[in-house]
């Protein structure tokens, strides 16, 4: 599948994503990408979908809720397109318009790998509503954080005491409603992401969220880095 829309090359800023399981570290270093892209100077924006807008946030709500009534899976896929159909136009294309640089909690790739590899929707069917949802709208690098659920989960449980500590994580973390699905879907979401990955060489890198924060987020540095000058000379 081809990527990518007329109009995006037009935009100056820089779209990034962090995608991966649950408790795979990808808040962790969005911050951290954050903290260097802005110490270099540039307006930096840091959002995640779903959410991001006042609409997505009630989705989110929604959608996340472990309290909430059973959803179908329909149902939770067009919530997501919904909120991130808002998070496009409202947020992310306006800021890339300007220069800035975006960093997305989750996007696209989530909802494949979630409502497809995960629930069992159809891939076609969601490649199709995400492009309707983004208006074609794809990142120019997604950061793949690959681990092991079992790990993830873990993390994920222990996560609300660890990161009052060390004050990484962007939100408090909870036994949320996707969280709480059996490990084999988790083991299908992990698959589904690396066939992805393989599919978008160029766009997806795969990191092994195993490795400590320091040296995941000196890899992701280096990769930025490398986008961004590919990206200047594109230009120049
Ligand atoms: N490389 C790492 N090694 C060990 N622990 C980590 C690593 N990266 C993050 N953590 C810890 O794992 C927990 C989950 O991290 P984080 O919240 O960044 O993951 P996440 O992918 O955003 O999770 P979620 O899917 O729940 O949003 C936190 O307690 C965090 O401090
Ligand atoms: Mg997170």
């Amino acid at each position: 599948m081809t990527e990518g829309r007329e109009t995006q090359s037009a935009m100056r800023g820089i779209f990034v994503t962090f995608e991966g399981g649950e408790g795979s570290g990808k808040t962790t270093q969005l911050k951290l990408l954050a903290a260097r892209v802005r110490a270099s100077g540039k307006e930096v924006i840091e959002t995640h979908d779903p959410g991001g807008t006042a609409i997505g946030k009630e989705i989110r709500t929604l959608l996340l809720d472990p309290g909430s009534a059973p959803i179908a899976a329909a149902t939770e896929l067009l919530l997501y397109e919904a909120s991130r159909a808002q998070l496009v136009r409202e947020l992310i294309v306006p800021a890339l318009g300007r220069g800035a640089v975006v960093l997305c909690d989750r996007f696209t790739d989530s909802t494949l790998a979630y409502q497809g590899c995960g629930r069992g929707l159809d891939l076609s069917l969601i490649r199709q509503v995400n492009r309707f949802a983004t208006d074609g709208l794809v990142p120019n690098l997604t950061v793949l954080l690959d681990l092991d659920p079992e790990i993830g989960l873990t993390r994920c449980r222990r996560g609300a005491r660890a990161d009052t500590s060390t004050g990484l994580s962007a939100e408090p973390l909870c036994w949320d409603r996707i969280e709480a699905e059996p490990l084999d879907f988790h083991r299908r979401i992990k698959e589904g992401y690396l066939t992805m990955a393989r599919e978008n060489p160029d766009r997806i890198i795969v990191i092994d969220a195993g490795l400590g924060v320091t040296e995941i987020e000196v890899i992701v540095w280096n990769q930025y880095i490398r986008y961004q000058d590919r990206d200047d000379d594109a230009v120049s």
